[in-house]
Parts: C-alpha cells; structure tokens; sequence
C-alpha cells in the first residue's frame, strides 16, 4: 500500500489526447484498502452534482491540492524531530503542489479562471475535534489527514466512470492516475500515526471516521470536492 517512490499521474497534458485508453474501473489492491478504511461510500447524489457543477469541482479540487501541501508544510514546521514525518511530508508536499499545477492547466485549457472560492465544511469539521492534549494531537491531525486522502481517492474513483459516461474522458484519466497518488498519501499519513505513541490508535481512529462519514452523507447546501448530500 504504501510505495517508497513517488509515482506522478498522467500529465494534464494528456487530458486532450486521450482518445482511445480504456479507462479500467477496477480498483486495485491498494484502492480498496482504502475504499474499505472508510465508514461510508459518497452518495450518488454527489456524483450528479459534480457533473452539474464541473468548473467549482475543478476550482475547489485545485485548491485541495494547494492546501494539502500546505498542510504537509506546516507539519514539517511543527514537528522538526520526526523524522520520518519530514521525509514523507516533504514528498507529499511536491506531489500536492505538482497536482496543483496539473489542475491549473487543465483550468486554463477549458477557460476556467481560477479564483477564490469558500472552503467546504469537510476539513474545519474534522478539525474541530483534534485533541488538544499535545500527547494525543499529532495523532488525531495523521488520522485526518489518512481520512481526507482516503476520500479523496474514493471520490476519483466514483468520478472517473461518471466522467467515462459524460464523454469527458481526459478528465477521467487524469483522475484515474490521481487517486494512485491519494491512495500512497492515505498510506503514508496512517504509517505516521501508527507509529507515534498512543494509548488505543484504533477506538481514535473509529471515533473520528464515524465524524467523516457524518460529513459527508448528512445535507450540505455548499458543493465542494468534500461537501456531503447536496440538499
Ligand atoms: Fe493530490
Ligand atoms: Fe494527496
């Protein structure tokens, strides 16, 4: 599950040159992993509103990107004594901003302006429930960050067929090759937590997928790439 290079996805070039690639939709061995660390599958309902609200999905993805980096960043500045952390943090942080770079071409091919727009509830709502007890923090914020990866993967999964079936196959495949990559950053997050001291990692990391999965299948009026049932 857990590969020790770094694997890049398609090119966003590649989005207009697929022309004859069968985009498989058999997950992998490390896929499903992945798809089964988490509490619940997103609802079809998602799915529908990602093909009716494409350019928010492109531009709210991109920003998931940036903020994964950055994330990753801020780890390696608060945690300069694990080393383990900064090796895999520093890798996750390049491929982040890579994917970052991937989407904003595929933005400006299609005639997208990148632009601010609002964060989903999806992160701050996991975040609010990060102990705060500095013996216990650092492991909640690698729970997370395994959880967020881990949807991530699950929703390029679920889109790449949904995108086949709308006749936007340069960006199934672009996605195709993404959720590898979130499938290795999930791997990488939850190898970092299981290595860190605590008391009982499997009732915590049970507590905070139920929390998860309550973003993303209960009403959300907001869509984003994390954003739960449109309502
Ligand atoms: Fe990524
Ligand atoms: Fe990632």
């Amino acid at each position: 599950m857990i590969a020790s290079t770094s694997e890049s996805p398609p090119s966003a070039s590649d989005e207009t040159e697929v022309t004859s690639i069968s985009v498989t939709h058999m997950p992998d061995k490390s896929i499903e992993l992945v798809l089964g660390f988490l509490a619940c599958s997103s609802p079809r309902g998602w799915f529908e509103a990602a093909l009716a609200n494409k350019e928010s999905l492109l531009i709210d993805h991109a920003n998931c990107e940036k903020k994964a980096a950055a994330n990753a960043i801020n780890l390696i500045t608060r945690y300069p004594g694990n080393t383990e952390l900064l090796i895999k943090m520093s890798q996750l942080a390049r491929e982040e901003m890579l994917h970052f770079q991937q989407v904003v071409t595929i933005l400006v091919k299609r005639g997208i302006c990148y632009r601010r727009l609002s964060a989903s509830r999806y992160a701050s709502g996991l975040r609010q429930h990060i102990n705060p007890d500095p013996e216990q923090t650092l492991v909640d914020i690698l729970i997370i960050g395994a959880l967020i990866e881990a949807r991530s993967c699950e929703r390029f999964v679920g889109l790449v067929p949904v995108l086949e079936a709308d006749g936007d196959r340069g960006l199934a495949r672009f996605y195709q090759g993404l959720m590898k990559s979130e499938a290795r950053h999930f791997g990488d997050y939850l190898k970092l937590a299981q290595s860190i001291e605590c008391v009982n990692l499997d009732h915590r990391i049970a507590e905070l997928r139920h929390i998860e999965a309550e973003l993303i299948i209960s009403a959300d009026s907001c869509f984003r790439f994390h954003s739960g049932m449109p309502s």
